[in-house]
């Protein structure tokens, strides 16, 4: 079996090479603006800030929490967050279990509030590593608020990540008392916790559990973009382990896409959209959807494959781009856009109507 570190490094290389649509895709081209043929202002002047975790961001983007624990992950943190400190947006990073259990890995994560000391840093451990499990006994509320110190965080996500602990190879599927040990973190820490799927999407029911635990923000990480149960299926397959490759390929597509999760939580706590969101003009179609902020993963960690400027002209195209879909819907905030009218069409409003939900104004079901 591959120890953490190596795993997190294979899961860089295998997310890249993989691509998305491994799910099927999550369904923005369903969901349409609607053009406003006499818009106002100009692009510049369209307000795009939020406020998220107790902190306002210029632009309504965190960069995905992906890496750290392994070698080459300090300097990729370290590009992401300088990007982040020079653009404004928030930065997450990946799980931090791999230094919890080998404290040398420590400044793998740390590099990211040195090179971003003003940021909103965004910590994250699993939710499955708050219980024992078969291999490996539960973190202690001691080593989450180490986590939290390491980066000196000013949230922290708790992943949860139960379709890929189902396909991985060292998989931890045991979740009893899994609400409970949710809730006794959110009343323990002090800082806010976002509890943050990884690809099979949040519910409305589900939401409003998190909301009586404590939760403060939710990331619904629908399914669409970066498939973690593709990777493990991959790696399954690289493992011979025929059963776990099994279920790996028997779960594809599982998951609420992206649009719908974000439409059905929207309301019970703020959400962070994250799952398959490519453009500016993806993430103003989450945002009327209900959305409080995006997040995005993968494109920005290849583009800090390539360096620090890859990321932030990733970011000002973004920017520029969600700016541009609020000027052409006629819209001069992000507010504006919860209340503008909306098209959705296709699988996307199959999954609103039969779920009872309308995706707002417009938005048809
Ligand atoms: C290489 C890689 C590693 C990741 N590791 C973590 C992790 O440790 N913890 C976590 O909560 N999410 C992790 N994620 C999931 C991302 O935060 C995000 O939810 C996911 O990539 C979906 O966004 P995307 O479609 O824009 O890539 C990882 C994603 C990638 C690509």
């Amino acid at each position: 079996m591959a120890t953490i570190s190596e795993r997190k490094e294979q899961h860089l290389t295998l997310a890249v090479a993989l691509g998305d649509g491994q799910d099927g895709g999550p369904g923005w081209p369903d969901v349409h603006l609607v053009h406003h043929a006499l818009p106002s202002g100009t692009p510049d002047g369209v307000d795009v800030s939020t406020r998220l975790l107790g902190r306002r961001l210029p632009i309504p983007l965190v960069i995905a929490g992906m890496t750290g624990g392994h070698p080459a992950a300090a300097e990729l943190n370290a590009r992401l967050a300088r990007a982040a400190e020079r653009t404004g947006v928030a930065m997450g990073v990946g799980s931090q279990r791999a230094a919890l259990r080998d404290p040398s890995l420590a400044g793998t994560y740390a590099v990211a509030r040195s090179n971003a000391p003003s940021t909103l840093l965004i910590g994250n451990v699993g939710a499955a590593q708050l219980l024992d499990q078969r291999t490996e006994r539960a973190l202690s509320a001691a080593d989450i608020r180490r986590a939290v110190d390491m980066i000196g965080a000013d949230a922290l996500a708790l992943h949860l990540n139960f379709i890929e602990e189902s396909v991985q190879p060292e998989g931890q599927t045991n979740a009893e008392g899994l609400t409970a040990a949710i809730g006794a973190l959110c009343q323990d820490l002090d800082v806010p916790v976002m509890v943050k799927e990884t690809g099979g999407g949040v519910s409305g029911p589900v939401a409003a559990t998190l909301a009586s635990c404590g939760a403060a923000a939710l990331d619904v990480g629908g399914r669409g973009g970066t498939s973690f149960r593709a990777i493990e299926a991959q790696r399954a397959q690289e493992h011979a382990h025929a059963t776990k490759r099994g279920i790996g390929r028997a779960l594809a597509g599982w998951g609420i896409p992206t649009p719908v999760s974000v439409a059905w939580c929207a309301g019970v706590l703020p959400v962070v959209a994250t799952g398959g969101i490519r453009s500016g003009v993806e993430a103003a179609k989450a945002i009327a959807l209900g959305a409080t902020a995006v997040s995005v993963g993968r494109p920005l960690l290849e583009c800090a494959m390539r360096g620090e400027d890859a990321v932030v002209e990733w970011i000002d195209t973004f920017e520029a781009a969600l700016r541009a879909a609020l000027f052409l819907s006629g819209c001069r905030t992000l507010a504006d856009l919860r209340t503008a009218p909306r098209v959705v069409l296709g699988d996307t409003r199959h999954w609103l109507t039969q779920l009872g939900l309308t995706g707002g104004p417009g938005g048809g079901g």
